[in-house]
């Protein structure tokens, strides 16, 4: 067996997303019903030294260099601020990035980029407030948008946000151009627009559904699109600048459903409960929980994590059967 976290079709997965948590306290229609979910008991979720032990492996055995920390909501978990500052002291650990929703970003925004953050994205999926709270069906909009603002005015600390936009038929594409005009004058700010993808419970459905292909033609009837290269062989955006270097921010575009970037892919990830899963879309999943409390040494974990990697398949299954198969809902995967 290869000693790096090598696939049978030969990808490096280097990039380790892991959910901190199954609470959030919004509830977005995509994410999660509005009846919440069956929580794990707590006694399932990982503990902080469990967390940065599997990290620790993850990094020490497989060349893991970036972290992405989501949830739920990552900034709910108290631990936050230790986990970062943990990971931090991995002396090759390149990139440390949260995915959150923003509400309680005030508080931290200072404490993570100090524990060492260097990547923050943001989901906003509106800029209009009744429709924020249709949608996440919790009254937060003022809240993240003062957020998102403050993150935006500290570029030595934040020098590139990423705002993730979940794009729906019939709800927000008529806001595509509002989107890109926050880039106008904001140099540390990207935009990406994401395809709506289906999980269990969370609303998807075909004619919700709105490709890439068709953002695009809403968007260059007003502005000039200029295509950049991805950022590194693993980027999942498409990126662009809009109107010649005009607009100083970037726009960019998570294709996961028309142009799936699975032949690339980089990832895995360890969901709140302790399970390795090897793709977002696949549900056979390996418990590391029960490796970790089973008394195993650090080379057995790895060699299980290596074995079930190897066991990942292609690629995803077409939209359309996705929309059928067992997963978990969203907010039980982080993204
Ligand atoms: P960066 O490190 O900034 O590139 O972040 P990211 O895009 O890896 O992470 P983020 O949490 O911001 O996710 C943005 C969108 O990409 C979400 O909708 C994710 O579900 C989606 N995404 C991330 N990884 C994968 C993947 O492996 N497959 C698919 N289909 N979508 C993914
Ligand atoms: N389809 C696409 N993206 C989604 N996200 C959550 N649910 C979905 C979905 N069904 C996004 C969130 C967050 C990121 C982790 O995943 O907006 O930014
Ligand atoms: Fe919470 Fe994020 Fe899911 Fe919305 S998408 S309910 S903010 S975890």
């Amino acid at each position: 067996q290869p000693a790096l976290l090598i696939d049978s079709f030969n990808r490096l997965h280097n990039y380790l997303r892991i959910s901190l948590t199954e609470r959030c306290n919004l509830r977005c229609q995509y994410c999660m019903p509005e009846k919440g979910i069956d929580l794990s008991p707590a006694n399932h979720i990982l503990t902080t030294n469990e967390i940065l032990r599997l990290i620790r492996i993850f990094t020490l055995y497989g060349g893991v260099n970036k972290i992405r920390l989501t949830g739920g909501e990552p900034t709910i978990r108290k631990d936050l601020i230790d986990i970062i500052r943990g990971i931090r002291s991995y002396p090759t650990m390149k990139t440390i990035g949260i995915t959150t929703n923003g509400v309680l970003l005030h508080r931290f925004l200072e404490p993570l980029a100090e524990a060492g953050l260097n990547s923050l994205n943001i989901s906003l999926d509106t800029l209009i407030k009744e429709k924020f709270e249709f949608l996440a069906r919790r009254a937060a909009f003022t809240r993240v948008i003062t957020n998102i603002r403050l993150a935006l005015d500290m570029p030595k600390l934040y020098p590139l946000v990423k705002i993730n936009c979940v794009v729906m038929q019939g709800i927000n594409t008529d806001e595509l151009n509002d989107f890109i005009e926050l880039t106008r004058d904001q140099p540390n700010l990207a935009v990406r627009f994401i395809e709506y993808m289906p999980f269990s419970d969370n609303k998807w459905n075909e004619k919700k559904y709105f490709p890439y292909e068709a953002m695009l033609k809403i968007i260059k009837q007003k502005y000039n699109l200029e295509k950049l290269p991805p950022n590194d062989k693993n980027d999942t955006t498409k990126w662009y600048r809009v109107n010649e270097n005009s607009y100083q921010g970037k726009v960019g575009f998570i294709t996961s459903m028309s142009e799936h970037f699975c032949s690339t892919c980089n990832r895995v990830r360890i969901t709140a409960d302790g399970q390795l899963k090897v793709c977002l879309f696949d549900n056979k999943e390996m418990s590391l929980r029960d490796a970790l409390r089973s008394g195993a040494t650090d080379e057995e974990i790895y060699s299980l994590i290596q074995r079930t990697l190897y066991k990942k398949e292609k690629e995803h299954l077409p939209m359309n059967d996705l929309a059928t198969s067992e997963n978990r809902p969203m907010i039980l995967i982080g993204g």
